[in-house]
């Protein structure tokens, strides 16, 4: 050793372009991490010939790749180091100035720090269960003189969390209230947050935020004046592109009283016909519904009757089977709903078809000549004329005259 450095001495300053000129023709434009630690001598072919002998100094392959991992997950550095020799790799913690490995020790206290390696070449920090204190920058580091590193930044993200004390639970309005929905996220990155209704679009009184009408973003759900179409389940859904993305469901039910619906105010038969009776009812809470004929509540003991009804959400087909017409049967009757914020009814005249029209009982119009039913229900029929009492009554008058 000694005779070759002496060797390097003697050269001297003035030939130091030749040497570096023979250093290229020896290792091409590669010279980085080479030094002239030992160059030999050589007698060939009567001319003397410098080979440098790759005392190398080690380096970095690649730059240090910045990591991004999700809480929890393990972060694995890599830090790739060609002709280590008897240099060592130590990992550092960059805003902490700790020493976290060196070489293959974990100097550091903290158990989630692992190092490993492949061949001396490739080196590994792994840190387990990674936390968001983890967030930062790390260095790779060789003991050259002077250190040679590599930095780069681990970053730690978080998916989404809904948090359930500041996010609404859910709501009961009456209608024509203003009700705001919130939706309280966190997560790394911030989260984005955007409400959906669990079926069918949101309605117009929400601001849209994509074309389909869909869906809003934003934290809160203004719904001004809701109305019982805005009953439902809405879905508030949190994502920051960190999987799983969360979603929280928030029931709104809207309370109004009952109202009814009826088509046929009037309905002929003759005896022994079998009748049916249709009223329409929407309420909220859940009404409770039955039927009167002449004011008297008909049970559902009543053989003369069957009692049906058909529910839909808040929307409720109550049907009064009439098993047989007969003298007992005509009259007035009332379909009749109530919840706790109102009651309402509706009003159906079953009238014979064949019988005198006594049976009739318009106990509130006054007819002077008999006309002639059958007549008028074709009448009606044929020109298709929405039964209502008034039209048919009108109707009537005409015949009459
Ligand atoms: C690593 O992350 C830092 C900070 O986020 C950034 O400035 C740098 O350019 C990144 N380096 C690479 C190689 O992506
Ligand atoms: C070191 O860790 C890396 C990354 O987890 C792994 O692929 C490799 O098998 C490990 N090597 C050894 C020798 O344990
Ligand atoms: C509901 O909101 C609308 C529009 O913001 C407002 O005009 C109205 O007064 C509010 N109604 C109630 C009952 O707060
Ligand atoms: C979204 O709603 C608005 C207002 O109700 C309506 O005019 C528009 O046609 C809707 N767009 C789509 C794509 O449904
Ligand atoms: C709709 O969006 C506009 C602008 O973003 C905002 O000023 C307004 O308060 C929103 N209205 C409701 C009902 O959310």
């Amino acid at each position: 050793m000694l005779e070759e450095f002496s060797f390097i001495a003697f050269l001297g300053a003035g030939l130091a372009v030749r040497f570096q000129c023979l250093l290229r023709e020896c290792l091409g434009s590669d010279m980085e991490g080479w030094t002239a630690g030992a160059i030999k001598k050589e007698w060939k072919a009567s001319r003397i010939t410098l080979s440098v002998l790759p005392n190398k100094v080690p380096r970095f392959e690649d730059s240090l790749n910045n990591l991004t991992v999700s809480l929890g997950r393990e972060a694995v550095f890599t830090c790739v180091v060609n002709d280590l020799g008897s240099f060592r790799v130590a990992w550092l913690r960059v805003d902490t100035q700790t020493i976290l490995t060196i070489a293959t020790h974990v100097i550091t206290k903290n158990h989630r720090i692992a190092v490993n390696h492949s061949d001396r070449r490739v080196w590994f920090l792994h840190i387990h269960d990674v936390r968001q204190s983890d967030r930062g920058w790390y260095m790779c580091q060789l003991n050259t003189d002077p250190m040679k590193s590599q930095t780069a930044y681990l970053d730690v993200v978080v998916p989404p969390d809904i948090l359930d004390y500041p996010t609404s639970s859910d709501q009961v309005a009456r209608e024509g209230a203003n009700v705001s929905l919130r939706c309280a996220a966190h997560g790394v990155p911030t989260p984005t947050v955007v409400w959906r209704k669990e079926a069918g679009d949101l309605l117009p009184t929400a601001n849209f935020s994509d074309a389909q009408n869909s869906s809003v973003s934003g934290a809160v759900l203004h719904l001004v004046k809701v109305s019982r179409l805005h009953m439902g389940a809405y879905l508030c859904i949190a994502s920051n592109g960190v999987p799983p993305s969360v979603s929280k469901r928030v029931m709104l039910v809207v309370h109004f009283p009952p109202i009814m619906t009826i088509q046929n105010q009037l309905v002929g038969a003759k005896e022994s016909d079998t009748v049916y009776l249709d009223c329409h009812s929407e309420a909220f809470p859940r009404s409770i519904n039955y039927w009167t004929i002449n004011d008297q509540i008909i049970s559902q003991t009543d053989k003369r009757f069957e009692i049906m009804a058909v529910e839909r959400g808040y929307e409720v087909d109550m049907k009064l089977k009439i098993k047989k017409v007969g003298r007992n049967t005509f009259g007035t009757y009332s379909c009749i709903s109530k919840n706790s914020l109102g009651d309402t009814d509706g009003t159906i005249k079953l009238y014979s078809l064949s019988g005198k029209f006594e049976e009739m009982q318009y106990n509130d119009v006054d007819f002077e000549e008999t006309p002639d039913v059958s007549e008028l229900e074709a009448l009606k029929r044929s020109e298709g004329v929405r039964n209502n009492v008034h039209v048919l009554l009108i109707l009537a008058l005409l015949v009459i005259s």
